[in-house]
């Protein structure tokens, strides 16, 4: 029995961020602080989406340099290129051609019924690109290039590794095992990390008031000073009830930052005001970001490092990415060079 557990392979796991802009907390807390801790259980593969990008209107040498910060983001905080796969998606020319090939198996009407293709169109009236609504067959490119078993998306990308699962099912239906299943990656601690001015709202990089997010870069200060600024209720006791969604959002970023318990918290803080537990938030919020500061500081200036690693990232992706791509023409027809 041991001996075939053993053999059995690793689970792997697949996932990818925009480049668009600097990570902010809630990007750290729900996502990407996971991407480390997952490296040792599984084999896994983070990329840097700007194709997706593309999909809005880019300013070419700020996508250029918000590409290689996030390539650099996903090192400092944790990602291990010896460990996994890190790498740039358009370094990678096989997520294109897939894409192509699973367009053509991506019914329209599923397509159409894309919320955040409906929420982005309206947002962006002026520009409603075909690029936006194909936006679904690339990501199910990417992620079944790599056969992954589960992979780690927010709530507002559920609906597209639904529609990834669907393409599976339809495509494998007409010609086999193909592609292999994924399956939708649940973190343990699952924190949804709101805004810190309007806390019912998820927190967001794009968010047009600065005080509504942290970065994971910004300054000890600046992130102090945000916390403070937090918007609350009118009580005063510090525990996590229905309706005190400021405090409960303040308690969910802590509980993630000190590994503490809820109980713990409310605990520590009986009896102390608001502003005392704004303060401890902020300053233990500060002295998390700290190393992954100046981690990345130290990778930006090491541009030839970076960009050794991005093309070591994008070897291994292409050799491994290449092996479906194959068996993709095969199956449908492709006549091969
Ligand atoms: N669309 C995802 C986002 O905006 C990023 C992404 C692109 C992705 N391809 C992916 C995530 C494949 C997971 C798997 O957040």
């Amino acid at each position: 029995m041991e001996e075939e557990l053993k053999k059995e392979r690793k689970k792997v796991i697949l996932s990818g961020i925009q480049p668009t802009g600097i990570f902010t907390l809630g990007n750290y807390i729900g996502a990407v602080r996971h991407w480390g801790l997952m490296q040792e259980e599984y084999q896994c593969a983070y990329f840097v989406a700007d194709l997706h990008s593309l999909t809005v209107r880019q300013e070419p040498a700020e996508l250029r340099r918000r590409t290689l910060e996030a390539f650099a983001l996903l090192l400092a905080c944790g990602v291990d290129p010896e460990k996994s796969l890190v790498f740039v998606q358009s370094h990678v020319c096989n997520h294109a051609e897939l894409s192509w090939i699973l367009s053509c198996y991506s019914p329209f009407g599923a397509l159409s019924r894309m919320t955040q293709f409906k929420d982005k169109a309206a947002k962006h009236a002026d520009n409603v690109n075909a690029g936006l609504f194909t936006y679904p067959a690339l990501m199910a490119a990417d992620i079944l290039l790599y056969q992954p078993d589960y992979v780690p998306v927010g709530e507002d990308q559920r609906q597209h590794l639904e529609f990834t699962r669907d393409v599976v099912e339809h495509f494998n239906g007409i010609y086999g095992n193909v592609f292999r299943m994924p399956e939708a990656y649940i973190a343990k601690t699952g924190a949804r990390i709101m805004s810190l001015q309007e806390p019912t709202k998820k927190m967001s990089k794009s968010d047009t008031n600065p005080n509504a997010f942290i970065t994971i870069l910004d300054d000890p200060k600046v992130i102090v000073s945000k916390f403070r600024r937090a918007v609350t209720d009118s009580e005063t006791e510090v525990c996590f009830r229905e309706g005190k969604d400021g405090i409960n959002n303040l308690m969910s970023i802590y509980s993630a930052v000190t590994g503490m318990s809820f109980e713990q918290i409310e605990h520590d803080f009986e009896g102390k005001g608001y502003g005392d537990f704004k303060a401890e938030v902020g300053s233990a919020v500060a002295e998390k970001l700290r190393p992954i500061r100046e981690k990345f500081a130290e990778l930006m200036a090491d541009r030839s490092y970076l960009e050794q690693q991005c093309k070591i990232g994008a070897e291994k992706a292409a050799e491994i990415s290449a092996r479906t791509l194959l068996k993709v023409k095969k199956k449908i027809g492709l006549l091969l060079p």
